[in-house]
């Protein structure tokens, strides 16, 4: 399906051309933009003209919105035409066209209009440390960053996931140190990343009290910059089983990566990139005989190489760019991470450019706000580190009590599977509903419930219309639908913008605009529901409403899928 708005806009150019010769078209094709309009009830499409053409034309809008109703050429899709104030003209679909729109949607939806050429667009997320345990921005990358590469995957981009695991740093000085003194590999192979993070608390416990323990991690750190082969066979077990820990966790919540590439992988590509900038006069001394990059007046300076010549985060990141600009070329490369990192970006973005190493490649920090726990209830001591399983065991929790007051068609052996499913695709949503760039507040009462923005909300809509899809048994669905009630003309108009909403998603990557859609379009699809009959009517409408309630299914499906939700078919 193709995103009509995009359809519309040569009779909007072709109107405003007819009623003012002295524009030329191409001019018009610039300016002209068809959209959604702001309130409901103000027709399916809209243009505004007041703006940018009563400026141009020095008339006023009123003026211009009615020449152009005049001249708007006649189409087979569009019925009502008008000018409404403050200066846009709307339009409104024929019913005939949308019988011809639920035709098409009855057999399955998918977008038309993808990027003609395909380089790749990189997904950087989860992008966790090895040895720890996900922190609360952890679960939002996840979350965020898996839904973001399955959008652009869905409207037809290639898409790469990549997760730029922390797996280098001066932390694993401490946690070797940690391991050799009061490890066991066995304890810690049942239960890795929780083990590591216990064994990393005990360690600064320790060095509180006993500060020469960070000498000698600082000691086996640095002996690991060196090479020293016992400790790397001992590190690389850590990232190993940190990883697999990892998959796990994914695994559970359905999200995939196609490959985990750790910070390490860049450490023998930084020096000639380091040479490079040296030569180039871009990275000069800084204090204590440091190496930085100066940003200007005013901005905190970049720092490449610490004084005793180590280098860091951003020195990895800065080689991971021109690494894989070379090796995959990608037109984007999305950084999926918490609003703290603004300056690590902003720096990392601009000595690349500086360097010349991203010239073709737009590069993107995909930020988002904090999580918060709108209840406490999940807080810790430090309010900050959630551990993800627990929060994913609390939700099957409540979801099963949910369904046990509401009462549930299932039998007794699916029960505790379908709570755990219920519960992470909750939590899952409960993140994925709201903008990103606000704080996302965490509310059980919101998460988990059938009411609302959520997704038992959602999840329970699909099963109600398998529902009547199974009762109706096999009854076959040829020929063009009719529509008559407004319930059912409610529900096709609806679903006439999914290709629209995709797209803004998309291009402000913004999932929770996915997530809006789907929420009005069970709500249109309830009122529907409540109000016409499907199983009771006459053939004929009977045969339409079937084909309303699995187009309606398919974009449900669909739309869900992309924010890493699978529907069920009972509750
Ligand atoms: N591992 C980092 C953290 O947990 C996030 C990495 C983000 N990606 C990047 N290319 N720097 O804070």
């Amino acid at each position: 399906m193709k995103n009509l708005a995009h359809e519309l806009k040569p009779l909007f150019v072709e109107a405003v051309a007819k009623a003012f010769p002295e524009l030329s078209e191409a001019e018009l094709v610039e300016i002209i933009s068809v959209e959604e309009p702001r309130e409901a009830g103000h027709g399916d499409f809209a243009c505004p003209v007041a703006f940018r053409l009563a400026k141009m034309l020095g008339k006023n809008p009123v003026e211009i919105g009615n020449a152009i109703v005049e001249n708007f050429p006649e189409d087979y899709r569009i019925g009502d035409v008008e000018f409404l104030l403050p200066g846009f003209v709307n339009v409104r679909v024929k019913v005939s066209y949308l019988e011809e729109v639920l035709k098409q949607l009855e057999t399955g939806f998918s977008y038309e209009g993808g990027p003609a050429r395909k380089r790749p667009v990189i997904v950087e997320y989860p992008s966790t440390n090895a040895a720890k345990q996900m922190g609360v921005h952890h679960i939002i990358t996840t979350f965020l960053g898996d839904a973001l590469a399955n959008l652009f995957d869905f409207m037809g981009y290639e898409v790469m996931r990549i997760n730029h695991l922390g797996d280098w740093g001066t932390h694993f000085g401490k946690l070797i140190y940690a391991i050799e003194t009061w490890g066991d590999k066995a304890v810690i192979h049942a239960d890795p990343n929780m083990e590591f993070n216990k064994l990393y608390v005990k360690f600064n416990d320790e060095a509180e009290k006993n500060p020469e323990l960070l000498d000698e991690a600082r000691a086996i750190f640095k002996s690991l910059e060196e090479g020293d082969e016992l400790r790397l066979a001992m590190w690389n077990w850590i990232v190993k089983e940190s990883t697999e820990d990892l998959e796990k966790l994914l695994a559970r919540l359905g999200v995939e990566v196609d490959m985990h590439m750790g910070e390490s992988f860049y450490l023998k590509m930084m020096e000639p990139i380091v040479e490079e900038g040296i030569k180039r006069g871009l990275f000069v001394e800084g204090e204590g005989g440091s190496l930085i990059y100066d940003m200007g007046e005013d901005q905190t300076p970049a720092l490449i190489k610490k004084s005793d010549g180590t280098t860091l985060y951003l020195t990895r990141d800065i080689a991971t760019i021109k690494y894989r600009v070379e090796t995959w070329n990608p037109a984007t490369i999305l950084y999926v991470v918490d609003h703290a990192q603004s300056l690590h970006f902003k720096q990392n973005f601009e000595i690349a450019r500086a360097l010349g190493t991203a010239d073709d490649t737009d590069l993107e920090h995909v930020a988002f706000g904090r999580m918060r726990f709108a209840d406490g209830s999940m807080s810790t001591r430090k309010g900050t580190d959630i551990k993800l399983p627990v929060l994913l065991n609390e939700a099957a929790k409540r979801a099963a009590a949910l369904a046990a007051e509401r009462g549930t068609e299932l039998p007794r052996e699916e029960f505790a599977a379908m709570a755990e499913l219920i519960g992470k695709s909750s939590v899952k949503y409960g993140v994925l509903n709201q903008d990103r760039v606000k704080d996302i507040i965490f509310e059980w009462e919101k998460v988990i419930t059938l009411e609302g923005n959520s997704a038992p909300y959602l999840l329970y809509s699909y099963a109600r219309a398998h529902n009547i899809v199974v009762k109706a048994g096999d009854v076959p669905l040829s020929g063009l639908p009719k529509l008559t009630e407004e319930a059912e003309i409610e529900l096709v108009r609806h679903m006439l913008k999914f290709p629209n909403a995709l797209e803004r998603a998309v291009n402000e990557r913004k999932p929770h605009m996915v997530s809006f859609y789907l929420y009005e379009l069970c709500q249109e699809f309830n009122r529907f529901y409540g109000k016409v009959r499907v199983m009771e009517a006459e053939e004929d409408a009977k045969r339409s409403r079937l084909m309303l309630v699995h187009a309606f299914m398919h974009q449900l499906k669909a739309g869900l899928s992309i924010l890493g939700i699978p529907v069920v078919e009972r509750m």
